[in-house]
């Protein structure tokens, strides 16, 4: 498998222009099922999870291309509901896919995603969201088959604001009969985005980005050209790996609104950022300091996937530092391999307890996750000497080519292809 060499201690400088959003890209496409027609949509980045959702796509029966960050799609060809198991395997949030093929065909046949190195990813609420509004529901082993003859708007109340649960009911609800509220839904940018292409298509939603979400159903929705808002996890990444190196950084196309808790928690660090517009500028010529407590919670608060990435930069700050992750129960698998290359971590239950070090040294290590294999990228870049970091497939799936991204802003980073068994 793949792997990057990386020669650390070096502070990045420079600029780079953020690319589009993995997690509002995904869901987007998948809503592109609801209208029969050719969809545009702009800014796509080019991720293993965005080509495992393209060949589904075609597999349904779409035509689909992905050039220079746009994606067409034919969905008028679409003519089958069931979604290919290995295919829904390589990407769990595939999940999302049931509401957009109910509302169309009134059927879906997808497949238990499963969960994966970071938790359990149950969809208990994904399937209460869509029986709600009329769908049945037939589990027969892992595979899932939702029929309903006419969705009903309803009202709808979540026990957890799950992200992946509230965009499936908007889905479905959009061409549902009659009105449909989720009350305590996820508020998540990426949700405000979905709102914003159903709607560009003559769907009737609104309140995206608070707790109440509220869909007035209708007949048929309209195919169009629309642009996906900028990722705020990966221009997270970057702003951690400019504090992480005590380097200067300025980036472009971000939307610094979506990422204001993050830079919180880098200000009470000691890390200066300045905001112009669209424009993140990160310097940290001295070591951070330890920020006290850090709990990760539903969007506003600090995200879950910037939890690993943070941690790297409080391994090298003066004093202790606390973080705490409340939304997955597998996310702190990271501090084994960060504990590798020197640092100072102590895990009691979902709390990880920091020391910051002087140092850290390259190692070999291995990426268990995406955001996990993100932080030791960054790890590397701040450590003496030489890392390797294994798996990093992990990381293709929501950076796009991030060797070349962190080589345009002086990192010495290589990625190396395994040499082709000549037996
Ligand atoms: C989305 O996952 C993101 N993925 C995740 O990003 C992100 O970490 C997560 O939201 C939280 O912000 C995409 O958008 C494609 P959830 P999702 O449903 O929708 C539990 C990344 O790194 N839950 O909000 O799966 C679940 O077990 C990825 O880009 C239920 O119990 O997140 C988890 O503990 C990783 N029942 C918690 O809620 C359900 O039916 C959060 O899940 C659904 C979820």
């Amino acid at each position: 498998m793949d792997k990057l060499v990386i020669e650390g201690g070096k502070p990045l400088s420079g600029t780079i222009v953020i690319q589009g959003a993995k997690n509002a890209a995904l869901p987007i496409l998948a809503a592109s099922l609801l209208a029969e027609g050719t969809i545009t949509i702009d800014h796509v980045p080019n991720l293993l999870d965005i080509d495992v959702m393209l060949n589904i796509l075609r597999e349904l029966g779409c035509r689909a291309e992905h050039k220079e960050g746009t994606v067409v799609l034919d969905t008028e060809t679409a003519h089958t509901s069931h979604v290919p198991e290995p295919l829904m395997r390589q990407m769990r949030s595939s999940i999302f896919l049931m509401g957009p093929l109910l509302a169309r065909f009134g059927e879906a046949q997808v497949y238990q995603p499963g969960g994966c190195a970071i938790g359990e990813r149950k969809i208990d609420l994904h399937l209460e969201g869509l029986q709600a509004l009329g769908a049945e529901i037939e589990e027969l082993g892992n595979r899932i088959i939702c029929r309903a003859d006419k969705l009903k708007g309803a009202d709808i109340h979540l026990s957890f604001p799950s992200v992946g649960a509230t965009e499936n009911i908007m889905m479905a609800a959009a061409l549902a009969e009659g009105r449909t509220t989720i009350s305590n839904a996820a508020r998540e940018p990426e949700i405000q985005d979905l709102q914003g292409f159903l709607n560009a298509m003559g769907a009737k939603i609104m309140g995206a980005g608070t707790d109440t979400i509220t869909i007035d159903g209708v007949q048929s929705l309209t195919p169009c050209r629309y642009q996906v808002i900028p990722d705020r996890i990966v221009a997270g990444t970057i702003m951690v790996a400019a504090a992480a190196t005590r380097g200067q950084v300025t980036l472009q196309n971000t939307r610094p609104a979506h990422l204001s808790s993050l830079i919180h928690v880098m200000r009470r660090a000691g890390v200066q950022i300045a905001i112009d517009g669209d424009i993140i500028k990160v310097g940290s010529a001295a070591r951070a300091k330890a920020v006290e407590r850090i709990v990760t919670s539903p969007y506003p608060a600090f995200p879950t996937d910037l939890q690993s990435q943070v941690m790297v930069m409080l391994t090298l700050a003066d004093g202790v530092s606390i973080m705490k992750e409340t939304i997955f129960e597998g996310r702190l698998k990271h501090v084994d391999e960060l504990t590798r290359m020197g640092a100072d971590i102590r895990v009691d239950m979902n709390a990880a307890i920091i020391r910051g070090v002087p140092r850290l040294y390259g190692a070999t290590v291995e990426a268990t996750d995406l955001r996990a294999g993100a932080a030791l990228v960054i790890a590397g870049l701040a450590a003496q000497g030489k890392t390797v970091v294994e798996q990093i497939h992990h990381i293709d799936r929501g950076y796009d080519r991030i060797e070349t991204m962190l080589s345009r802003l002086g990192a010495r980073i290589s990625r190396y292809l395994p040499v082709p068994n000549n037996q």
